[in-house]
């Protein structure tokens, strides 16, 4: 497995690959976990080569948000990484990737799709993706990049900015990897202590009952995802948001749209976590 330092080590490493097979590429901010290791997979099942970056991008992270204390495992992922038969992990730095600082940096922004849910809560947060995915996606120029649904606001969002710029790579989405208890996988779960962790499933346990609802003819999404919020503060959560949206466009969800997907976002002992169930058309 061949370890690529920066964008020019990155080249050269490109250039060993080209011409011989499809390569499919997995961008991530390391401290992998199964849910990063099945998008990896998934690549394999997809193209000849998987190539993954590990890079904590300061620009999505707010100065109140936990960039400094964000768990960095660089030993360990690369050994999962080497055990999975991943061909090229590119590890740039800042100075490497924003070579001008983060300010005078030239920016990407997907409107409209970012105004809501966790872009409403977080400033700035899919700029910052948005900006760092597009470099990512045109210094690797692989043919198919792979992002899960457990960001499903952020695979929408990247799915706009590689449609309206026209980057010429398909975008694969994976379903959220989740522990025996419904705990989507997350390198923040990692913050939680004993106690909040046994919490932590209460907010799948809510996604899923308000799709139990919906089978069963309930439309009244607004009454549905307050009573979600309520549940979990009573349980000790501080919630953010729950909504029910549709996919295409992020709007509220209306009576009979289908392709709805309810998307929560609440902190735990001030972690926050967020989770979401596309809810098929009954
Ligand atoms: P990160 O949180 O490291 O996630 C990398 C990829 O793994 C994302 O596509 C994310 O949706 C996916 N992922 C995380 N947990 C998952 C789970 N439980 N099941 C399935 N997939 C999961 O998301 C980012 O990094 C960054 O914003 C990034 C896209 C790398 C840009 O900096």
């Amino acid at each position: 497995m061949e370890i690529a330092k920066n964008s020019h080590e990155l080249r050269q490493c490109l250039a060993g690959l080209s011409g011989d097979g499809t390569v499919a590429f997995v961008p991530t901010m390391g401290n992998l976990h199964e849910g990063h290791l099945s998008l990896v997979r998934r690549g394999f099942a997809m193209a000849k080569h998987v190539i993954v970056s590990i890079f904590v991008n300061p620009l999505q992270f707010s100065p109140t948000e936990d960039l400094d204390a964000y768990p960095r495992t660089l030993e360990q992922d690369l050994e999962q990484l080497a055990g999975e038969g991943v061909a090229l992990v590119f590890t740039p730095s800042v100075e490497d990737l924003y070579p001008s600082g983060l300010q005078a940096h030239t920016k990407v922004t997907v409107p409209g799709l970012t105004d809501v849910l966790c872009g409403r809560q977080r400033a700035g947060h899919f700029d910052g993706v948005t900006t760092v995915v597009c470099k990512l996606l045109n210094l690797v120029s692989a043919d198919i990049a792979l992002f899960g649904e457990k960001d499903l606001q952020q695979l929408l969002v990247i799915r706009k900015m590689v449609a309206d710029l026209g980057i010429p790579v398909q975008i694969e989405a994976v379903p959220t990897q989740r522990n025996a208890n419904g705990l989507a996988l997350s390198s923040r779960n990692g913050y939680l202590t004993p106690e909040a962790l046994d919490l932590a499933p209460a907010l799948y346990r809510n996604l899923m009952a308000v799709g139990d609802a919906v089978r069963d003819g309930a439309r009244d999404y607004a009454g549905l995802c307050n009573a979600v919020t309520q549940r979990l503060n009573a349980l000790g959560f501080v919630s953010e948001y729950c909504e029910a949206r549709r996919c295409s466009d992020l709007l509220p969800a209306l009576e009979d749209d289908t392709d709805i997907a309810i998307f929560c976002a609440a902190s735990l002992e001030g972690t926050r976590l967020i989770d979401n169930i596309v809810i098929p058309h009954y």
